[in-house]
């Protein structure tokens, strides 16, 4: 049942419990006769004894059911899951997921609606979504503390509290013998996005580059949650365009989520992320969610959380 729906319900229940007592206190009184309890309870089953009682009813009745209070009070009282306050004020994603008893019972709720307090456009939690009609909030944003992982070429750098689960995954397909992996671009601000993206411009036009570049504002790349890797040896690092064909490559497909990355862009989904398949480029959500992502079967961020497919800008 929906949090809407909950609360309709739970309307309903103290409409009929102060209805019956509006009822007993006007029979008391004589001022009610029974055709007109049988109505109200009638109206109850509406969602409109409130009106009743308080356009025709005895005056007394009226005092007892002010329609303002009943709304009020039900719609303050915060659903299942979201009901730990301080989680709620902490934004702290793992008092967040242990609220909803984990990443399977948040999942649920965020689909029914019904968990509002896990905001799915604030850029420094986890699962927060970014695509082309979702830009980051504030347009600007920059996350506190990035970090270098040591398995890096070039520049990239990640959100601190994320190099960790990195360098996890880095060493898993090390072991798994799948070979190397590093981190081509990582942490990329507002204004380095404006280079990226006019740069793509200038190598093969707007349309082109819209597929494969997100505008300044709209990257995952700008949350220091996004890792564009690339398969190295020992003569070298490949680039982004062929790694998914490379053993590193295949062997993220089916491990990434262990480790809390899911493969943001994948084949056959360019009408729900508005970009061409970018085996590459890796995004954090959480090892609990990203387990969940992978046992359901789910290759967008936008049908897991059920948000409408972004294919264009507005
Ligand atoms: N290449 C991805 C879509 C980005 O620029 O964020
Ligand atoms: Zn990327």
């Amino acid at each position: 049942m929906s949090y809407a729906q909950r609360v309709s319900a739970r309307h309903r229940v103290v409409l009929l419990r102060r209805a019956r007592r509006v009822a007993l206190v006007a029979l008391a009184a004589g001022a009610l006769l029974a055709s007109e309890v049988s109505l109200i309870n009638q109206l109850v089953s509406r969602g409109e004894a409130a009106e009743v009682v308080r356009s025709g009813g005895p005056e007394a009745a009226a005092a007892l059911l002010p329609v303002p209070v009943i709304v009020q009070v039900e719609a303050t009282e915060p659903p299942e899951g979201c009901g730990a306050d301080g989680a709620l004020r902490a934004k702290d994603p793992a008092a967040l997921l242990d609220a909803f008893g984990g990443a399977k019972g948040m999942h649920a709720a965020i689909l029914a609606g019904d968990a509002p307090c896990v905001p799915l456009d604030d850029p420094a939690l986890p699962w927060v979504v970014v695509n082309k009609q979702r830009p980051l909030d504030p347009i600007r944003y920059a996350p506190g503390v990035l970090a270098v992982p040591p398995s890096h070429v070039v520049e990239g750098s990640l959100r601190a509290d994320v190099v960790e689960s990195f360098e996890k995954l880095v060493a898993a397909a090390r072991d798994e013998g799948s070979g190397r992996l590093a981190l081509f671009s990582g942490y990329r601000s507002y204004d380095d996005q404006v280079s990226t993206y006019d740069s793509q411009v200038g190598a093969r036009g707007q349309e082109d580059a819209d597929a494969l570049s997100a505008h300044p504002g709209f990257s995952e790349h700008q949350l220091g949650l996004a890792a564009d890797v690339v398969a190295c040896s020992d003569a070298g690092c490949g680039t982004i365009y062929e790694f998914g064909a490379t053993p590193q490559g295949r062997w993220l497909v089916e491990n990434s989520w262990r480790y809390g990355w899911i493969i943001r862009y994948e084949s056959g989904h360019t009408p729900t992320t508005g970009y061409e398949p970018e085996p590459w480029h890796l995004r954090y959500i959480g090892p609990e969610l990203a387990e969940v992502y992978h046992e359901g079967g789910h290759h967008t961020l936008e049908e897991f959380f059920g948000l409408p497919a972004a294919p264009a800008y507005e």
